[in-house]
């Protein structure tokens, strides 16, 4: 496969049926969205949308363009008054479509593979004998601490994360506040999340930040510890969709209270003073011999 072309799996010759690109639409801005995902729309006879982020997503191209998209748009996810169609039955869709000879785009939040039911669905799509591919979208897990200044990783507070949801066993999780945690789908079980993880080696005043509907009309962000954030959520009526995150990254947030915050830039200094030299405005370059790689 040369130039970097998405993996096509499959068996049916391209043209015999259509083709089902499963597209990561990021976390609901259109600018998040990948030129290779936009490509895949703009080809598309077909989408069918999921609600969080793919269906804002088609909603701003629309209004970009001025004009509908030449696709037909079938909405998947859950809208008021309507129920979400089940997986089953969007399989069966997408296959349906493909066998009939169309060029299908599955637009899904985030990144298709990250607790997105991808891998069931490109599955299928092969076992039915249907041309298939992937193009990987941004997931939320990071966009959305970014949204919110949080890095996952960051010299001096944090090497390592972990993507998990509220339902995942995170008492077997293990590791400190140096090792970032990022729960989707975890509003609804916060309050158990919190004390699981504070009973381990984060402890009761580890800081947590949710951010609910990143990039939205609804953003907004809460700092707190894992022995408040329980609390702290349920008085500000924390909402889904939301991403939340735990650690010592959190302190890097602009919106960490000051008796969390910290100072990236001399978190980072201070911890290895060969990565980093001067100030962010007045850089210079590093020693000879000093190490080279200035990752995470
Ligand atoms: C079923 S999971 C899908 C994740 C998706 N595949 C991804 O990579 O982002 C849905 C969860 O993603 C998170 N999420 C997705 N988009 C979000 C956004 N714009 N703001 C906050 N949370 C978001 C929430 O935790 C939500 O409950």
């Amino acid at each position: 496969m040369s130039g970097g072309r998405a993996m096509t799996v499959g068996h049916a010759p391209r043209g015999a049926t259509g083709l089902v690109q499963l597209v990561g639409a990021g976390p609901g801005d259109l600018g998040l969205l990948t030129v290779r995902g936009l490509r895949a729309i703009e080809a598309a006879e077909v989408i069918v949308a999921d609600r969080l982020g793919a269906r804002a997503v088609l909603d701003q191209l629309e209004v970009e363009r001025g004009c509908p998209l030449d696709a037909e748009i079938v909405d998947v996810g859950k809208r008021p008054g309507h129920h979400a169609v089940p997986q089953e039955g969007i399989i069966a869709l997408l296959v349906e479509l493909a066998l009939a000879g169309r060029r299908v785009v599955r637009l899904k939040g985030g990144d298709p593979y990250v607790f997105g039911r991808g891998g069931e669905e490109l599955a299928a799509c092969r076992a039915a004998g249907v041309d298939v591919e992937v193009v990987p979208g941004i997931t939320s897990a990071v966009s959305v601490p970014a949204v919110a200044g949080i890095p996952l990783t960051h010299r001096g507070l944090a090497t390592a994360f972990t993507v998990a949801t509220g339902h995942d066993q995170i008492a077997e999780l293990g590791g400190g506040r140096d090792h970032t945690v990022v729960l989707l789908m975890g509003v609804g079980t916060l309050a158990n999340s919190a004390t699981t993880l504070a009973r381990g080696g984060r402890g009761a005043d580890c800081p947590v930040a949710i951010v609910e509907d990143g990039y939205g009309p609804g953003q907004r962000v809460t700092i707190g510890t894992l022995g408040t954030i329980a609390v702290q959520a349920a008085l500000r009526g924390v909402r889904s969709p939301a991403v939340v995150v735990v650690g010592d990254v959190v302190r890097l947030s602009p919106y960490a209270p000051a008796e969390l915050a910290v100072d990236g830039y001399a978190v980072a200094a201070a911890h290895d003073p060969f990565a980093l030299h001067g100030t962010p405005d007045d850089p210079v370059a590093p020693p000879a011999g000093a190490p080279s790689e200035k990752g995470s």
